[in-house]
């Protein structure tokens, strides 16, 4: 594929790891295993494709209302995730980088996270940016109090843009939802202001490559007017 056709920034709202599991007879923590390895086949067709950075929402502020032993489940993977597959990447040159309020992660999974901080420090290649104890409208009023701290009494756009937690990122191109589900969720809720949407039936788990190519394409077919007019 093209480099130009490409979006610069995607992101996506994995979803359907419970239900992928539920139509196997299994327990919801073998979907959000199986998410994990859809996770890495996502993140491998995009940067093969050239597109610079890609967001993945993982945990969100309102997840913490799950049953505690999926929410351990769920932290299990991401420490190993980290661990392995972020270290990984972060030897490839990639740059990876969090969202949301880490500091109520529990403090192993914090300490796994600091390292890969570090580890890409010097790091120039694709962004992986993943979403952890991540909601907007937290996000935002971090941003706001942030700052409030600095002494400001009136701020403009981009002084609030540039306390976001994706302050070094361009605004995605394209949003990417999973499993049918047509919203949000308190996902980026600034940063969508000009966002393509693609809904995919698929559960996460079942994405590929080819779920990737697809996505792109459809995007190539979007005319973005940004609030103007049809190009001619
Ligand atoms: C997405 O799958 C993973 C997270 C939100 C952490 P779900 O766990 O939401 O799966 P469903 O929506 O119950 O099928
Ligand atoms: C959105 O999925 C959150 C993440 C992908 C981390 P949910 O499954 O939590 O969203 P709702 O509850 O269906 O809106
Ligand atoms: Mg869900």
């Amino acid at each position: 594929m093209d480099k130009d056709t490409v979006p610069k920034h995607i992101a996506f709202i994995m979803d359907g790891n419970g239900r992928w599991a539920k139509a196997r007879h299994m327990p919801r923590k073998y979907g959000h295993k199986n998410g994990v390895d859809a996770m890495k086949r996502v993140i491998g067709a995009c940067a093969r494709m050239g597109i610079e950075i890609i967001s993945i929402y993982a945990f969100s502020t309102e997840n913490w209302t799950r049953p505690q032993d999926e929410i351990d489940e769920l932290f299990n993977l991401v420490k190993r995730f980290a661990d392995k597959e972020l270290a990984q990447y972060a030897s490839d040159n990639y740059r990876v980088r969090f969202m949301g309020d880490l500091s109520a992660l529990p403090q192993d999974v914090q300490n796994s996270l600091d390292k890969i901080t570090a580890a890409v420090k010097y790091n120039s290649g694709p962004i992986i940016n993943i979403g952890l104890n991540y909601g907007a409208r937290d996000e935002i009023v971090r941003a706001v109090n942030s700052l409030i701290d600095g002494g400001a009494k009136a701020v403009s756009a981009s002084d609030l843009a540039a306390k976001l937690d994706t302050r070094d990122m361009c605004d995605p191109d394209v949003i990417v939802r999973s499993a049918g589900e047509k919203r949000l969720s308190n996902f980026m809720l600034w940063q969508a202001a000009y966002s393509e949407f693609i809904f995919i039936d698929d559960y996460w788990p079942d994405f590929t490559e080819e779920t990737v190519e697809r996505i792109v394409r459809e995007y190539n077919g979007r005319e973005r007017r940004y609030g103007g007019l049809k190009k001619a």
